[in-house]
């Protein structure tokens, strides 16, 4: 847990300017700045950072947030790890309060991290000293510059290199990060030698595993670091770290089966590709490669395993799918890897094969059938079994909803009768909004809190009793939730003794039960900017709608007072409340 309060402090601290300024170039448009958005692709600049309210919002795909919420964004990190990033970015150390599943280590246990960062270093230098080495990866088609990009070095043959370059080869952190193995007589030696060695770099640029090739023939073929507190494989990209602007760049990345093969595109200019690590794609590796690209296009060998590769990584995919996001699957001809293939044919090749990926629709589609005969009731029988599973698993409203539709036709039933095989329900409603259905009318709460996060200084212009005196009466039109959202921001706005900026207001309710109105309220930010209304115009806006809530709160408390009266008769506070409801003048009232 990481307290409130120094997330205050660290909001005040940094800029959000400078935050965003060091991934995306901004021009100063006015008293904010601008961009092509780097959450979507765009020719004329939508994305736009204010200074003064510390938020960032795009016009164009509604992306918005704090500093805190852009690096999470950019980087695809989690709350606390954006926090630790902006934080050491501002001198600041971030204290957190022992979770129950915090972590804590002891203030002077060894930085596994450096110890990750001094073997690469010598496996580099050792690199250098290596003709053997030199000439294997030459021979490999790399040069030199490709292989300080990807940090690539050599561990040398021999049992205990390492002692050259840690004082205490015995500790234990070293065989905690994997580079040292105890043998069964006790004796240490180093896990790599003789190997290649590729180093596996997480989202913030640091160390945290290895995988060793051998150069010519031997087993295994490739030693990888073992799971340790650094490295988790379900969880690491192999090359992502490297790839990242070429993949914002392509709108696309491309994960391939190997290290050899995601170091070799990019020695051909495909630079947007990754590789798992010699493990199956996992959820978490599709969630992080579609936070950073729309279209992800997994690329197997063409022979057995890499259909089952492949079939495996559709399975992982299929929960993290959101209508909008592509994902093909191409296979190499027989024989060929990527590696291979791009050596031969050449980037432009390589590319366009990218082009002809099969869908994932298509590949579930092709696969599921390819198993039945369809010819036979039995057969389009087992095809909507087997389908079941799979198809229940994608959340993406439309693809699914397109999904179903060919699967009945391949099955001879209607999409009803499918629907209801696999005990789906569908929305009473039409999900999509029709462009002839008159627009919700937005809730003047709603409209209120907008406006408040727009210009926090409104806040101080509202008479926030009227809210807390019905807090308990249900009023038509006007959901509990956000009223209790607006009743908090007003007290959290009134409370500080500055005024907060929007970006402080949205991470001060971030994770409470009012988030979700507050994010609603922070996407609507930029139609709000794109009015340009005046202080006072914003002002006059404001009072008009408190006006209005004000009206429905002393309707609604009066027709309470009534159904009393008529149930059980009133207390002489009750006929007190009613004359001073009474008094109120309606004067926005329409
Ligand atoms: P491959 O056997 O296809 O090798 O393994 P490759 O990538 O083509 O390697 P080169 O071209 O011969 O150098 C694909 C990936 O599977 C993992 C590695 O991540 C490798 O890049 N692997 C393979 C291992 O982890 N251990 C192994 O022994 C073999
Ligand atoms: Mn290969």
């Amino acid at each position: 847990m990481i307290p409130q309060s120094f997330i205050e402090e660290l909001l005040h601290r940094v800029d959000i300017v400078d935050v965003v300024e060091r991934y995306v170039h901004l021009k100063k448009a006015g008293a904010n700045y601008q961009a092509c958005c780097p959450f979507h692709t765009e020719k004329t600049p939508s994305f736009t950072v204010s200074p003064t309210k510390q938020f960032y919002h795009c016009f164009g795909c509604g992306a918005h947030g704090s500093a805190i919420g852009f690096v999470m964004e950019y980087r695809g990190l989690n709350f606390v790890e954006a926090v630790k990033e902006l934080a050491s970015s501002a001198g600041m150390t971030v204290l957190e309060t022992r979770g129950p599943d915090s972590q804590v280590r002891p203030k002077d246990a060894p930085d596994l991290y450096a110890l990750m960062q001094v073997a690469t270093r010598y496996y580099r230098d050792e690199l250098k000293k290596s003709e053997h080495a030199i000439a294997y990866l030459k021979k490999r088609g790399l040069t030199g510059e490709i292989a300080a990009r990807y940090g690539i070095g050599y561990a040398p043959p021999g049992w205990q290199n390492l002692t050259a370059v840690y004082s205490d080869y015995g500790a234990p952190a070293l065989v905690e990060v994997g580079l040292v193995v105890t043998g069964e007589d006790g004796k240490r030696y180093d896990r790599f030698r003789d190997r290649i060695m590729f180093p596996i770099v997480n989202h913030r640029g640091l160390i945290v595993g290895f995988g060793g090739r051998v150069l010519e023939q031997g087993e295994p073929k490739y030693l990888n670091s073992p799971e340790t507190p650094l490295f988790e494989k379900g969880r690491e990209v192999y090359g992502l770290y490297q790839a990242r602007r070429a993949i914002r760049d392509a709108g696309k990345v491309v994960v391939v089966e190997g290290y050899m093969d995601v170091v070799a595109l990019a020695q051909h200019g495909v630079e947007y590709a990754v590789a798992t690590l010699g493990t199956a794609t996992t959820p978490f590796h599709v969630q992080k490669l579609l936070r950073q690209a729309d279209h992800v296009i997994y690329c197997f060998d063409g022979d057995e395993a890499g259909r089952r590769a492949a079939w495996r990584a559709l399975e992982n995919t299929l929960g993290q799918l959101a209508d909008g996001k592509h994902v093909g699957f191409l296979f190499l001809p027989d024989g060929e890897d990527p590696d291979t293939y791009v050596r031969k044919f050449g980037k432009a090749q390589f590319e366009s094969l990218l082009g002809q990926a099969i869908p994932l629709s298509a590949f579930l589609l092709r696969e599921l059938t390819g198993r039945v005969d369809l010819a036979t009731h039995e057969g389009r029988a087992q095809l909507v079994r087997d389908a079941k599973p799979l198809v229940t698993l994608i959340t993406a409203p439309t693809l699914s909803l397109l999904l179903r539709k060919r699967l009945a036709e391949l099955a001879g039933i209607g999409p009803g009768e499918l629907d209801a095989l696999y005990q789906i329900k569908m929305p009473a409603t039409p999900h999509v909004p029709q462009k002839t259905a008159p627009r919700r009318q937005l809730s003047i709460v709603l409209r209120l809190i907008e406006m408040v996060l727009f210009a926090p200084q409104l806040a101080k212009t509202f008479e926030a009793d009227a809210l807390i005196s019905a807090r308990d009466v249900p009023i038509e039109g006007v959901q509990s939730s956000e009223l209790e959202a607006l009743g908090r921001l007003l007290e959290f706005v009134m409370s500080r003794p500055q005024l907060p900026t929007s970006g402080e207001i949205l991470e001060h309710f971030r994770g409470t039960p009012n988030s979700g109105v507050f994010g609603q309220a922070a996407a609507a930010q930029a139609r709000w900017d794109e009015r340009r209304l005046s202080e006072e115009e914003l002002a006059v806006e404001f009072c008009g709608a408190g006006d209005q809530l004000r009206n429905l709160l002393r309707r609604a408390q009066i027709g309470a007072l009534h159904d009393k009266l008529r149930d059980e008769g009133w207390s002489p506070e009750d006929k007190d409340r009613y004359r001073r409801l009474q008094q109120r003048p309606a004067a926005a009232e329409k």
